[in-house]
């Protein structure tokens, strides 16, 4: 993070300039930083949950050139931005330019959305916290005393095994094409919640068997997603047994060739909407300080999906 230093503390609550008749004026803004954001959902759902709130705002797609992120973020404390939420490829990298970190955020080492509140510009992250809720409230699972197999060790699986460890599931196994990556995974879920935790590789017979004792598998890697729609090649369909909830973050497509080979077997399966949206709603409570209208947001996403 970047050193402490004195900062030109602008009275942002203040700043919402008043006009005459005493009214408000003030139009808030919102935004996704990132490269590219062209196909983002996140200004469809939140500019209809501005909408649906009443609220004067506008939520808007900011793209930043690579090299230009350390003005991109001092551009919300100088223009005075409501909030903005931070993607790929700046989820880690931004924690150098941010004043003050959540719980969540330092837990899992990186920031899906950005507040300046009295000049200070504070990291936050709601994609575990948001996959949490689509995972208890659209699956009616909680991974207290589950086992659960991860596929993929990158951002996503970071924030998500650290959660699930969090939320005290017994033993999280991290599977990845790079099997070194799982294992530091595995040993950082191990060191920061009270999971037991291993990593392995792909395509092994531990695979199979971490696949035959998992209460919950989450597939986390880009393997399926729009245009590339084949089931990943490393895992067999027949590893998957009837009481497992399978869980893909994709959701271009809904549903997956992995969750049709799951569903086929007999398994429950949630798509990646969920978590889309409840990262999404997450964020807009913790920049308003409102209850998000979640629903609004899905039909938005999946009028977005579907155009
Ligand atoms: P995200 O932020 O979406 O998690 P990421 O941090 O780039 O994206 O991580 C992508 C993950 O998908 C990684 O675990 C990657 O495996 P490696 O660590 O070996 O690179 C995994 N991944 C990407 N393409 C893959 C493929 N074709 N087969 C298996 N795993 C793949």
């Amino acid at each position: 993070m970047r050193q402490e230093r004195e900062l030109p503390v602008k009275k942002f609550d203040e700043a919402a300039s008043k006009k005459a008749d005493g009214s408000e004026e003030k139009v808030r803004v919102l935004g996704i930083m990132g490269y590219p954001v062209g196909h983002s959902l996140s200004p469809a759902m939140h500019n209809a949950a501005l909408r649906h709130l009443g609220l004067k705002g506008v939520y808007l797609p900011f793209e930043v050139l690579p090299g230009y992120l350390e003005e991109a973020v001092a551009g919300i404390r100088a223009l005075g931005l409501w909030g903005v939420n931070v993607t790929i490829p700046y989820k880690e990298k931004v924690l150098d330019y941010l004043d003050w970190l959540t719980p969540q955020a330092e837990l899992i080492g990186a920031v899906n959305c950005i507040a300046c509140r009295e000049g200070r510009l504070e990291g936050h992250n709601t994609d575990g916290e948001g996959f949490l809720r689509s995972l208890r409230e659209e699956g009616g699972f909680d991974p207290e005393g589950k086992e659960v197999l991860v596929l993929g060790a990158g951002g996503a699986a970071r924030a998500i095994a650290l959660v699930l460890g969090q939320s005290r599931a017994q033993k999280i196994v991290v599977a990845n094409r790079t099997r070194e990556k799982a294992e530091e995974l595995a040993a950082q879920v191990r060191r920061r919640t009270a999971a037991d935790a291993a990593g392995i590789g792909l395509g092994s017979q531990e695979l199979a068997s971490a696949a035959f004792q998992a209460d919950l598998i989450v597939q986390t890697t880009p393997v399926g997603m729009y245009p590339h729609e084949e089931p990943p090649d490393w895992f067999k369909p027949e590893w998957f047994k009837a009481d497992t909830l399978v869980y893909d973050i994709i959701y271009r497509p809904r549903p997956t060739a992995f969750l049709r080979q799951a569903a086929a077997r007999g398994c429950r399966t949630l798509d990646g909407l969920g978590m889309l949206v409840f990262q999404g709603a997450l964020a807009f409570s913790w920049w308003t300080g409102l209850d998000a209208p979640a629903e609004v947001m899905r039909e938005a996403a999946l009028r977005e999906l579907g155009s």
